[in-house]
């Protein structure tokens, strides 16, 4: 059963326009609190992401004995160096990212440990990460290879482990683990998963060594602490870039936005349905390159999506589906089954609620096509405790004739803390209202 609580109230929209950054990205965020922890040294972190998810990770850090220091919502300071038991199981709440890469360290860890999470966490895959890690010697059992996750203290081996699919957070928890590890590890990955805990164990002085296809990490170099500014969240960027596209009239640019080439395919793949957007690189942070994109409102047309560049774009086919939707002919996904294991399965939940909204979406095993353009109707909608969801209808919301009211609101504050502000300032008519039933 859904269970709605706040909700986004979204009347059809005119042009967006203006300029914004966007909250820090959600991976590299995550990553700043548990390798900061792990350092010897202090961790500054400027433009870190005060979301649901990323809170769970650093609450859970706190727990294992690491001092953070709040200096704001987005700037702390880790002192890291030193981890201890925790004194209760660590609740890593919704996230996905928190639960795996922390699996991966405690697997290391003389003391034992305890891993759960929200009941939309206990009903996601921790097999992916169990197998590998025991593979290793870790002593890590689930509840049917779901969370509860409990860890208990064992030596580890570094071994080769061939990934069975592309995912960031297998090859992030293989290497964490791997630094208590015998001997190095080896991950090697049949497309281009995210790479930020390479660039960020590289920086903070890991000897990781890093081909397109493989990641070995040799142990023994202590991490060291370094300053993390954190670049905005280009899956954050996805939704105000697609509405943009969408709405006619709209010139929008977002600053300071990760560039990181395995985390770009969405905007690969609309500028192939014809999408005006300009990127400009203005350098790096956390080891990404940064810069500013620009989008006007275009005319789309329809693509054929799959291969690599689905784990390039991964988190952005809720709101790429609604891109699709506004584009003149066909639009044709595959190789995207990995949709179907994230917060819910989003080609179900989002060809469902989209059909709501009077959208003719055909779901396949491993994706979707649909012919556009298609003009949708205002309704009541479901976000279904899945931030990217919710985001998604709001977007699709505003280009939909009449009002649309997308019920789960709360859940965009799990990687988009201020969604509805931003885009009511950029021209935007998102109004959230909270703690009752509308
Ligand atoms: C993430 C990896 C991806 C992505 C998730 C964040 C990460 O998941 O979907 O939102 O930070 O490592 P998978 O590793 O399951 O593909």
């Amino acid at each position: 059963m859904v269970q709605a609580k706040d909700w986004f109230q979204v009347q059809p929209g005119g042009a967006l326009r203006g300029s914004t950054r966007v909250p820090g990205d959600k991976s590299i965020s995550h990553r700043a609190v548990m390798f900061g922890a792990l350092a010897q040294g202090e961790t500054h972190v400027r433009d870190w992401l005060p979301a649901g998810d990323t809170e769970a990770s650093l609450s859970a850090v706190q727990q294992l004995g690491v001092q953070i220091d709040r200096l704001s919502p987005t700037e702390l300071v880790v002192h890291g160096g030193k981890l201890i038991a925790p004194t209760a199981p660590l609740d890593l709440v919704n996230a996905g990212t928190g639960i795996r890469l922390l699996a991966g360290i405690m697997a290391g860890q003389p003391f034992p440990s305890v891993l759960d999470g929200s009941e939309q966490l206990r009903r996601r895959p921790m097999n992916r990460v169990i197998a590998p890690l025991r593979l290793m010697g870790a002593d890590i059992e689930g509840d049917d290879g779901r969370a509860p996750l409990t860890v208990r203290p064992a030596h580890l081996r570094g071994i080769e482990y061939h990934m069975p699919m592309a995912s960031a957070q297998v090859k992030s928890a293989v290497l964490l683990a791997g630094l208590f590890a015998d001997g190095p590890t080896t991950v090697t990955q049949p497309g281009p998963a995210r790479d930020h805990t390479e660039r960020m164990l590289t920086a903070m002085g890991a000897d990781l060594a890093v081909t397109p296809e493989t990641a070995t990490l040799t142990p023994g170099k202590a991490l060291h602490a370094i300053n993390f500014d954190v670049p905005g969240d280009i899956s954050s960027a996805a939704f105000l870039i697609v509405a943009a596209l969408l709405m006619p009239g709209s010139d929008v640019t977002l600053h300071n936005v990760s560039l990181n080439p395995t985390r770009t395919g969405i905007l690969d793949a609309l500028r192939e349905m014809g999408a005006d957007i300009t990127v400009e690189e203005m350098g790096l942070q956390a080891g990404d390159p940064v810069g500013t994109i620009r989008v006007c409102h275009s005319a789309l047309r329809g693509v054929r999506v799959g291969g690599d560049v689905v784990v390039r774009m991964i988190d952005e086919f809720p709101v790429f589906m609604v891109a699709a939707l506004a584009a003149e002919g066909e639009t044709f996904v595959k190789d995207a089954g990995e949709l179907r294991v994230k917060e819910t399965d989003r080609l179900k939940v989002m060809t469902g609620e989209l059909s709501a909204l009077g959208a003719a979406i055909t779901e396949t095993e491993d994706g979707f096509y649909l012919f556009g353009p298609q003009q949708l109707a205002g309704a009541k909608v479901f976000g279904h405790d899945d931030h990217r969801i919710s985001m998604s209808l709001v977007v699709a919301g505003l280009g939909a004739s009449g009002q649309t009211t997308v019920l789960d609101a709360e859940c965009a504050a799990d990687s988009f803390p201020g969604f509805a502000d931003t885009l009511q300032r950029l021209g935007a008519d998102v109004t959230i209202h909270e703690l009752a039933h509308p």
